[in-house]
């Protein structure tokens, strides 16, 4: 009850603060109400009090500031469960053993005709990958189908990179069923909603491009580079899963940057009409293993660098203007650093300590993509040792 007002005097201190200040400041607090108090207060504290509240609450809450996103990535195993682990099935493939004997090997039949292969992306500015990708494929696909919208998925314009460099893909031109889409530009709106949009998209597209049941279809961004024989053995293969996903090695900036080998969003589904629904996200928990490349931010140009950092669905990690000055892209693409100066997203600290600092250089250029090598020179800054960049 002596928290309550009125007690003995009709002022809103209570006793107990009362006797606090007294300690503090001496006799002169017995009549003090709540006003006179916080000045006793500020007189009684010493010098390392004032050092505290001037000087290291402002450092912290400047460094939550600049540090926030890294102190949340970095204590994101306590408050994120690792999602479930997936079914990973080994993959056996070398170019000398017959496909009866490979399909057999993975407990799948052989069929007496391949099945279809479509393979369907939406596309933003990614012309080298999409060169790669679509020669590496070539040879297994039934139609690519390619929708280019004139807006990032954060809303802003884009021009028609596809279209004004349809020229550049004439090997593909008969086989190919290109759509275009206005954007929204809706002012503010979470990328992943345009995202979406585009991708529904891509589900007509692919109906007017003609695909049918059991059809396989490839699902994946330009940058998720199945590897050829890894798409053959699926279409020859009977009885294999109706929606796997591709595990692939991840690459940074160039394949001189092995990040690790867990990329899993690209899947191969076998097409259901009326259920087959375009997308990027978890879809089964069957993963082929070793079944290609993803190579995120491999650019020719240092303007494409700048362009994709800004389009991208997660344009809130470009926190601070200088992120976006060429010399630093530069210099963290040759470090193997962080664009974002983000820390690995991990589920267990072990992960994420092991992964902190630049990616280490790798040396191998072995079971790339054999367009890459046949045309090094064209494809000189996606091989290790050519990190500068136009
Ligand atoms: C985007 O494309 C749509 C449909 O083709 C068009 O109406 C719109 O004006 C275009 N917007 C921009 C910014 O180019």
């Amino acid at each position: 009850m002596r928290w309550m007002m009125g007690e003995g005097g009709g002022h809103y201190c209570s006793k107990k603060t009362d006797d606090l200040c007294g300690d503090v400041c001496g006799q002169e607090s017995s009549q003090v109400s709540c006003i006179p108090r916080t000045r006793c207060i500020l007189r009684g504290l010493d010098v390392k009090t004032y050092i505290f509240l001037f000087a290291v609450v402002p450092m912290c809450i400047f460094g939550i500031y600049m540090y926030g996103q890294k102190i949340s990535y970095f204590l994101r195993p306590l408050w994120e469960k690792p999602p479930k682990p997936f079914n990973v099935i080994p993959h056996y493939y070398n170019e000398d053993v017959s496909m009866e004997n490979l399909c057999r090997l993975h407990g799948w039949g052989i069929r007496a005709q391949p099945r279809r292969v479509y393979d369907a992306v939406l596309f933003s500015n990614e012309l080298e990958l999409l060169n790669l990708r679509w020669r590496e494929l070539y040879p297994y696909i039934t139609e690519f189908v390619l929708l280019e919208s004139n807006s990032t998925f954060t809303g802003l314009p884009k021009p028609l990179v596809f279209k004004s460099n349809r020229e550049q893909f004439k090997f593909v031109e008969s086989r190919l069923t290109y759509g275009t889409i206005g954007g929204r530009f809706r002012k503010r709106e979470n990328p992943f909603i345009e995202e979406a949009y585009q991708r529904v998209a891509l589900d007509q597209l692919l109906k007017i491009a003609g695909i049918s049941d059991d059809d396989l279809l490839i699902m994946s961004d330009v940058d998720e580079i199945p590897s050829a024989h890894t798409i053959n053995l699926l279409r020859w293969c009977d009885d294999i899963p109706s929606i796997l996903h591709l595990q692939l090695k991840n690459y940074l900036y160039s394949f001189e940057f092995h990040v690790d080998d867990s990329s899993w969003r690209a899947s191969v589904h076998r097409y259901q009409s009326g259920k087959t629904r375009y997308a990027h996200f978890r879809q089964s928990d069957d993963l082929l293993a070793d079944a290609g490349w993803h190579c995120s931010f491999c650019f020719r140009r240092i303007s494409d660098f700048i362009f994709k950092m800004k389009a991208y669905s997660h344009y809130d990690r470009v926190r601070f203007s200088h992120y976006l000055n060429p010399k630093r892209i530069q210099k963290v693409i040759c470090k193997g650093d962080d664009l974002f100066d983000m820390l690995p997203e991990e589920y267990t600290f072990k992960e994420i300590i092991g992964k902190m600092g630049p990616i280490p250089h790798s040396y191998s250029a072995v079971h790339l993509p054999a367009y890459l090598l046949e045309n090094a020179e064209k494809f000189k800054f996606l091989l290790p040792g050519n990190c500068v960049r136009e």
